[in-house]
């Protein structure tokens, strides 16, 4: 355990990974920093430790974790239609889910604040241009141009503004009556309505819906209207950018934590969780939860020292470990890592993110992802969880809720020809709504056979 002293600005002492470093106009990035660090925060301590809570109870085999939204978002793909489609898209999962799972899912979005990016690669170079990789819309821009392409502070101020209107929406449908369950149909995604998966989800909220009109016969309220129901959609991004998450970090003066106002969650992605490096220094010092992803180089001794640094207290719903190891290589590498955190007896939630194990170049040379493969990696993190007597506890996705041709299969079959008509991404494919339902009422069949016995609490 660390007992070193730990302030907001620490990690710029250590070795940092993935941050740009190339801003022409230094004094300028100090001073939006300096302006971030005085605009309101976007989320209040209070709404975060609502969220720790409700993974507490994931970490306790009690509930499941959704995770889902897009890989990068954009200032150019902002629109109210995305916003909400995504919502809706993360609302029907859930239903199902929980239906299956008989648990309480806890929804969490990649939204409103997920815009920087890890590149393998510093540089792209086009027909004998070398210009600097796209770092995502907080960093630059994608179109392949020099001025583009170089960081510009501005975009700090642009991405929180648009996490914030970003914000009021979620908040404003969450709110309204909109979520309220007897509203289950017209959450429906259009073009999902005929599909195999539409009609799935047709009849669950049918019966659902029977369920609902039972109950209220039997407990009428006075008007026959029942009260809208909020439901709690909590938002997460990578905390890549340490220098946005460092002025957005703010002290609560009635306890003294300090939390990360920027998102309810945030977590550490798998080029960037060096126990020593500025990352790890960053996010141990925050109270909010914390993702660590696990890809197929971790092994369980170094799982173990994250796990010393990110939570030595062992508090529940702190840590969600989330496994991206790839179809081909789940099976073979975490059995030992979750081996180890059931040794170690400190609560954690394993989680899975089938995606980016999973990507490849298709022969046309767009980036994407089969949907088996996808799955595969879903069933076998199942599988490995039941026979290790872990609680699967989530799953973290990229997916929208439009309708894109981003990853290969699902019931109306994506082909490579198919890729190039719908392919928005702004980083990785997503799954679009057809293929995330499919995934959503796979995983709730085997969960049903699988009853996953309670993790092991701290
Ligand atoms: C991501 O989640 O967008 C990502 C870059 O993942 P990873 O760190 O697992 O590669
Ligand atoms: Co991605």
């Amino acid at each position: 355990m660390t007992t070193r002293t730990w302030t907001p600005r620490t990690w710029r002492e250590k070795p940092v990974k993935y941050m740009p470093e190339d801003y022409p106009d230094r004094r300028a990035l100090t001073r939006t920093e300096e302006e971030l660090a005085r605009l309101p925060p976007l989320v209040l301590p209070a709404e975060t430790r609502r969220l720790s809570t409700a993974l507490a109870q994931v970490a306790d085999g009690r509930a499941f974790l959704l995770q889902g939204g897009d890989c990068a978002e954009s200032f150019k793909e902002f629109t109210t239609d995305n916003v909400r489609d995504t919502f809706r898209l993360i609302l029907q999962m859930a239903v199902v889910l929980t239906f299956a799972g008989g648990r309480p899912v806890v929804k969490v979005g990649r939204i409103a604040g997920q815009f920087a990016k890890p590149r393998t690669s510093p540089t792209e170079t086009v027909d004998g241009v070398t210009l600097p990789a796209y770092r995502g819309d907080i960093i630059n821009g994608m179109d392949f141009d020099a001025t583009e392409r170089t960081p510009d502070p501005r975009r700090l101020l642009r991405a929180y503004h648009q996490s914030s209107a970003t914000l009021n929406l979620l908040r404003a449908y969450s709110q309204s009556g909109y979520t309220d369950l007897t509203n289950l149909h017209r959450w429906t995604l259009d073009f999902i309505a005929g599909t195999p998966q539409g009609d799935q989800y047709r009849k669950l909220a049918d019966s659902i819906f029977e369920s609902l009109c039972f109950l209220s016969a039997l407990h009428p309220t006075p008007d026959h209207a029942s009260p809208p129901m909020p439901v709690d959609l909590f938002t997460s991004h990578e905390a890549l950018l340490l220098n946005y998450e460092e002025a957005m970090t703010r002290q609560e003066p009635s306890t003294g934590h300090w939390y990360d106002a920027s998102a309810h969650m945030l977590w550490i992605g798998e080029r960037t969780r060096q126990p020593e490096g500025g990352h790890l220094e960053f996010m141990r010092g925050v109270r909010n939860p914390i993702g660590i992803k696990c890809g197929p180089t971790l092994e369980p001794d170094e799982l173990l020292r994250l796990v010393d640094l990110l939570n030595p207290e062992g508090i529940p719903g702190r840590l969600t470990l989330i496994g991206r190891f790839g179809s081909d290589k789940v099976a073979e590498c975490l059995p030992g890592l979750m081996a180890a955190t059931r040794r170690d007896g400190r609560s954690v939630i394993w989680s899975i993110d089938p995606m980016h194990g999973n990507t490849h170049k298709a022969s046309n040379g767009y980036k994407t992802r089969a949907f088996d493969r996808i799955l595969s990696e879903v069933k076998s993190f199942l599988d490995v969880a039941a026979s290790e007597g872990v609680h699967a506890g989530g799953l973290h996705l990229e997916m929208t809720g439009q309708n894109v041709t981003e990853c290969l299969g699902g019931h109306f079959p994506v082909t490579e020809d198919d890729l190039s008509s719908r392919y928005h991404t702004h980083c990785d494919p997503r799954l679009n709504a057809d293929q995330a339902l499919q995934l959503s009422f796979m995983v709730s069949e085997k969960l049903r056979a699988t009853k996953t016995p309670r993790a092991q609490a701290a």
